[in-house]
């Protein structure tokens, strides 16, 4: 990539706080927040150690931050704390026992809510049912479960007990679930026999028997009843949770975790194939969620907070369970589709329970978009007063489309930057003081020293495009990729050895504001989800009659990116609608629905350099059906771009 990279988004609209907002609002002046960001910076052992201080910790730290073995960092050296007693046992003992700590609607339609006393019950009852199968301290388990108030106690289950969670969407395939069950070395497994998935039961119980198939590590799979569906069993490793719940205690002292103890993995995608096990210890990542739910989302005793992400994603951990849980917030949890069984569900959700604060992806408000403004208005959507998106960059008209259908020009609107490594929240307006405009993520939080730098690590003037880092550690960061030390060091401080580069694109203007452009490595961003083109490229070699794969995105209006395959057979094979067919199932199969391929082409090559590069960038352009413009003189067969530009017709 060339020094700098091209914007071309102008975006001149501005909107401040709304005064109601404002009046009551955590933060609400720009002098308070440059006091207590200045005070991040120029101050952070004392700026975090103070944040840190307001969580229960069974035992207090030493130290705030251990950057000598950096990349590794260590924060809150020598503290105790359990994740669990910091979400349950501080509100369950305290004035908010009474409290809901879960709403839950299921697809069907059915209902439960949970008071802080009785998840904190729940959990206990769970994590006692985890012992008795022998889970034990250290131990990793892997939760693949429907969006049910049991995944998040499974999860708090496992941090009650010190055994890590590895969390795999439930869209995943069996072959993507075990290739996580392996690398993370999990010995148990927690799933349901199903969920609710559009009117349709979702089977995830043959899934993790396939996943298991010549697993010799996994003693135990423990299965949720939800959906009543029959399924297969395999006596001695599989057991219903109902059964040990009901012999189970609800009495479970949490296990005293250091702070650098291991919380959770969480697998995303990186530039080569394999999934990356993203490594969050306790201390830090909870100091982080922490503080970020408080002031990205301006929590107010009396809130119902809805984050519409899959647990099976870090914006599920951060701000479904950990963030919120630990502020002794109301979580709102929905286990279905968007649109089932009417288009209007979400908002009929709002309604019902008078959610105050929602939190989504783009991609989700580009369908609302699409299904008609008249959807939304049919419902009360009062109760809301603060509006959130994550994921991807979002789109200005979505932006205002989310302003004016959603927010009713009333609520502000967090546009907030941060990955599975990141933790928690980055880069994000604060709602009582930013001026917002849409497509800006706007300053960075608090203890975040980002910047937009070129090829060398130099910091680019206003309005250059360049690549963003993070130039300090900061609580919640990654510690590291599991059993991958090096993979660590070289993806995120190789570049500039003392800045932490996250793979975006970005700009920021004149004002200081973010803007954020999209991945720059061959990372894909489909529906808010991140895939490498690697990781579908492979999956599309494995069969048998292809011979060679490029996979690229093109600008999709509803899911950011669609993924286009650019494929070559292998000889005597009969390329055609039916192996097309084929080919996307295929890779739905190996890695999950999320990766289908919208589009494949056949071709008779790919273009690539004299040194054997594959040229994405031309497919790119290919892909979109734009001119290529940028350098094409180190193309090998000059002419296969016209034939693959042919092909389009
Ligand atoms: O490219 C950025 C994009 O999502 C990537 C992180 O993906 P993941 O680890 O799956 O986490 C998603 C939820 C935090 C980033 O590298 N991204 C995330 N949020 C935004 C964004 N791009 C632009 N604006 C955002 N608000």
């Amino acid at each position: 990539m060339s020094q700098s990279i091209d914007h071309v988004l102008q975006e001149h609209r501005r909107f401040p706080p709304p005064r109601e907002f404002q009046s009551c609002a955590r933060l609400s002046t720009e002098e308070a927040y440059q006091r207590m960001y200045r005070e991040s910076l120029d101050d952070p052992e004392g700026f975090w150690g103070r944040i840190a201080r307001e969580l229960p910790w069974m035992q207090p730290f030493e130290r705030v931050l251990d950057w000598s073995g950096a990349p590794f960092a260590k924060w809150f050296v020598g503290g105790r704390i359990n994740a669990s007693a910091v979400c349950l046992d501080q509100h369950a003992y305290g004035r908010r026992a009474d409290q809901r700590a879960i709403v839950w609607e299921g697809e069907p339609g059915d209902t439960r809510t949970l008071t802080y006393a009785e998840l904190h019950l729940e959990v206990s009852r769970f994590a006692n049912v985890l012992k008795r199968r022998g889970v034990q301290k250290g131990d990793r388990v892997a939760i693949y479960m429907p969006m049910i108030p049991e995944a998040a106690m499974a999860m708090l289950a496992c941090a009650r007990i010190g055994a890590a969670h590895s969390v795999v969407f439930g869209g995943f395939s069996a072959t993507a679930l075990k290739e996580r069950i392996l690398d993370g070395g999990c010995t148990a497994v927690i799933t349901a026999d199903g969920g609710w998935r559009r009117g349709q039961i979702l089977p995830l119980k043959p899934q993790v028997d396939e996943a298991l198939e010549g697993v010799l590590g996994v003693h135990t799979v423990l299965v949720v009843r939800r959906t009543a569906n029959r399924v297969t069993w395999n006596a001695g490793r599989d057991v219903w949770y109902h059964e040990l719940a009901a012999e189970a205690s609800t009495e479970c002292a949490p296990e005293p975790m250091d702070s650098e103890d291991l919380l959770f993995l969480l697998y995303t995608s990186g530039s080569t194939g394999k999934p990356k096990g993203i490594v969050h210890t306790t201390g830090g990542y909870l100091v982080g969620a922490y503080l970020s739910t408080q002031f990205v989302f301006d929590l107010r005793d009396g809130d119902l907070f809805w984050c519409t992400a899959d647990v099976g994603w870090i914006t599920g951990h951060s701000y479904v369970v950990y963030g919120p849980l630990a502020n002794g917030a109301t979580i709102l949890m929905y286990e279905g589709a968007p649109t089932t069984p009417t288009p209007g569900r979400f908002w009929e959700i709002v309604e019902r329970h008078r959610v105050t604060i929602f939190y989504t992806a783009p991609t989700a408000i580009r369908t609302f978009m699409r299904l008609g403004d008249e959807v939304p208005a049919k419902s009360d959507l009062s109760s809301l007063r603060l509006l959130g998106s994550v994921g991807e960059p979002i789109n200005p008209e979505a932006w205002m489309w989310y302003h004016r259908h959603i927010g009713r020009q009333r609520c502000p609107i967090v546009d907030t930057w941060w990955q599975t490594e990141t933790g928690s929240i980055a880069i994000t307006p604060l709602p009582g003081v930013t001026v917002t405009q849409p497509g800006s993520a706007t300053r960075p939080f608090f203890g975040i020293d980002a910047a937009v730098v070129d090829d060398q690590g130099r910091e680019l003037p206003p309005d250059q495009g360049g690549y963003l880092v993070i130039r300090r550690p900061w609580p919640s960061m990654l510690r590291g990729i599991w059993g991958n030390p090096d993979r660590y060091r070289e993806g995120y401080w190789g570049k500039y050895q003392t800045m932490y580069f996250a793979g975006d694109g970005a700009r920021r203007d004149a004002s200081g504001y973010f803007w954020v452009l999209g991945r720059v490595d061959d990372v894909l961003n489909v529906a808010g989800h991140r895939l490498s083109t690697m990781e579908v490229e492979s999956s599309l070699v494995s069969h048998a009659a292809v011979a060679e794969a490029a996979v690229v995105g093109r600008p999709d209006d509803v899911q950011g990116q669609a993924i286009v395959a650019f494929v070559t057979v292998v000889k005597g094979v009969e390329p055609g609608e039916a192996l097309k067919e084929a080919l996307k199932e295929h890779v739905a199969h190996e890695i999950g629905k999320l990766a289908r391929p919208a589009e494949i082409r056949f071709t008779d090559a790919l273009p690539k350099t004299r040194s054997g590069k594959i040229m994405r960038r031309l497919l790119r352009d290919v892909a979109a059906g734009v001119e290529t413009t940028g350098d094409t003189s180190t193309i090998e067969d000059y002419a296969l771009l016209a034939r693959l530009r042919g092909d389009e017709e």
